[in-house]
C-alpha cells in the first residue's frame, strides 16, 4: 500500500477547527518556523508537497514580488484550492502545479534558495524515492541553497501518522547527508521538528581529473623472462641508455626472440578465455624499475640522446613518466592455462601486468601517420642496427 493512502491528518491543530486538515501549519508557531527559515526578499522558495499551501502563501508575502514561490503537489484538488487562494488574495509571485515530487522536478538547475518539505517525507516510500528526490533537490538548489524539512517527532502522539511511519531527525540526517547535504540546524516545534540542511560544496575534480585520492591499480599478473635490466635507465636526471645502441639492441633483440611468460593470477584465470583466438596482444605493464624521482620528469632527451633536444615526456616513449605504464604489442605463442607465452615482450623480468587487450589492426588508423623528424631518424637507426644484427 502506498503510505500516502494512510490517513495522517494533523489533528492536533491548536487553532480554528476549519483550519484542520492535511497541513502542519496550524500545529505550531509559524512565526518561529519562518524566523528559522530566514527567507529574504527576492528568494526562490520551492514548496514540495505543498498541500493547501499555507506555507507557500506565507513565504510569498515575505519574499515579495521580486521573489518566487513554486508550489508542487500531486493532489490536483490541493493545487486547485491553492490556485483559488492565490487569485482571491491577489498574489502575483506564486505558481502552483500538479507534480509527483518523487520524479524529476520541473525546475531549472541551481535556481532555488530554499526547498521546503513539510510533513511530506513520512508519506513517501523513502527507500524507493530518496535517491531521485534528494538528487533532484540538490540539482535545483543554488550553491548555498538549503533544504528545510518539517517532520513529526518520532514519538507516540495524539495526532499525526503512526509511529512506524515517522522519521527521526537522526534518521533523516543519515539519509540526506548521503546526497551532498550538511545539517545546519534543528528546531523543536512541539509536535514536530524543523531540520535544515545546506547544499555541501561540490567536490571538484583536481587538476588531474581525479575526484578523490589516488587511483589504485591491482596487478593482474607478472612477467617472467631473462631481461634483467631495462634498456633505458631513468632517474631524476633523465634517461640513459645501457651501453650503445648496437649493444643494447643486440641484447634486447636476442631476448625478443625468446619467449616471455605472462603469469596471470590464478584467481582470475577465466579472464583469459577466448584470448587464444588472437595472434597478437597488447600488454600493459608497470615499469617497476623506474625510481620515484624518474616519475617527476617532464622532459627528456629521447632514448637518452643528448644530440636530440629534450622533448616533453608525452611525445616520447620514455619508461620514466608520471605513471610508468608501458605497452608492447606481442605475438602470442601459446596459452597454457593461466600462463601466456609470448614473443617480443621487452619488459623487464618481474614487471607487474596491469592489463591485456587483443590487438585488432582495424582499431588503429590505417592512413599515413605523421611522426616528428627526430623520431623518424631514431627509428631508421634502430631499423638499421636490427637488420645488421640479423645478418
Ligand atoms: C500532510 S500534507 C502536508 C502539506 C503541506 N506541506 C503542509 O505541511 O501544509 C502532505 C502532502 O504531500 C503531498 N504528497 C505526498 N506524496 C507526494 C508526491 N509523491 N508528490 C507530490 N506531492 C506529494 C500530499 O498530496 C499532501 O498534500
Amino acid at each position: 500500500m502506498d503510505k500516502s493512502d494512510i490517513n495522517c491528518e494533523h489533528r492536533c491543530d491548536r487553532h480554528d477547527q476549519h483550519k484542520k486538515g492535511k497541513s502542519s501549519f496550524w500545529m505550531q508557531d509559524s512565526d518561529l518556523v519562518f524566523r528559522k527559515l530566514d527567507l529574504q526578499s527576492g528568494d526562490f522558495f520551492l514548496d514540495l508537497g505543498c498541500g493547501p499551501g499555507d506555507y507557500s502563501i506565507r513565504a510569498s508575502q515575505i519574499i515579495g514580488n521580486s521573489g518566487r514561490v513554486y508550489a508542487l503537489d500531486r493532489n490536483p484538488d490541493s493545487i486547485a484550492d491553492l490556485r483559488n487562494k492565490v487569485v482571491s488574495e491577489g498574489l502575483k509571485n506564486i505558481t502552483a502545479e500538479v507534480c509527483d515530487i518523487s520524479g524529476p522536478l520541473p525546475v531549472k538547475d541551481g535556481s532555488v534558495d530554499i526547498c521546503f518539505l513539510s510533513t511530506v517525507l513520512h508519506s513517501l516510500n523513502l527507500a524507493d524515492v530518496e535517491e531521485t528526490l534528494f538528487s533532484e533537490i540538490r540539482r535545483v538548489l543554488k550553491p548555498s541553497g538549503r533544504v528545510a524539512i518539517i517532520e513529526c517527532k518520532k514519538e507516540v502522539q495524539p495526532c499525526g501518522p503512526p509511529i512506524d511511519m515517522r522519521i527521526s531527525p537522526e534518521e533523516l540526517e543519515g539519509i540526506i547527508t548521503q546526497y551532498g547535504f550538511e545539517r545546519i540546524s534543528l528546531t523543536d516545534l512541539g509536535y514536530n521538528y524543523l531540520i535544515q540542511f545546506e547544499k555541501a560544496p561540490e567536490i571538484l575534480p583536481d587538476q588531474c581529473g581525479q575526484t578523490s585520492g589516488d587511483i589504485v591499480l591491482r596487478p593482474v599478473g607478472v612477467i617472467k623472462n631473462r631481461i634483467v635490466k631495462p634498456f633505458l635507465v631513468a632517474d631524476g636526471n633523465g634517461l640513459q641508455m645501457q651501453g650503445d645502441l648496437e649493444d643494447a639492441l643486440g641484447k634486447s633483440g636476442e631476448m625478443l626472440e625468446e619467449v616471455s611468460n605472462i603469469i596471470i593470477d590464478e584467481s582470475l584465470a577465466e579472464i583469459l578465455e577466448g584470448i587464444d583466438e588472437y595472434s597478437h596482444l597488447i600488454i600493459l605493464y608497470w615499469a617497476h624499475k623506474v625510481p620515484e624521482d624518474g616519475r617527476s620528469l617532464t622532459k627528456v632527451h629521447p632514448m637518452g640522446r643528448e644530440s636530440i633536444s629534450k622533448k616533453g615526456i608525452f611525445s616520447t616513449c620514455s619508461p620514466a613518466r608520471p605513471n610508468p605504464v608501458l605497452m608492447t604489442v606481442v605475438r602470442l605463442k601459446e596459452r597454457k592455462s593461466n600462463v601466456l607465452e609470448v614473443f617480443g615482450l621487452e619488459a623487464v623480468d618481474g614487471s607487474p601486468v596491469v592489463d591485456i587487450k587483443p590487438y585488432v589492426k582495424d582499431f588503429y588508423p590505417q592512413e599515413e601517420v605523421r611522426i616528428p623528424v627526430w623520431m623518424r631518424q631514431l627509428q631508421d637507426e634502430v631499423g638499421k642496427v636490427k637488420s645488421r644484427n640479423q645478418m
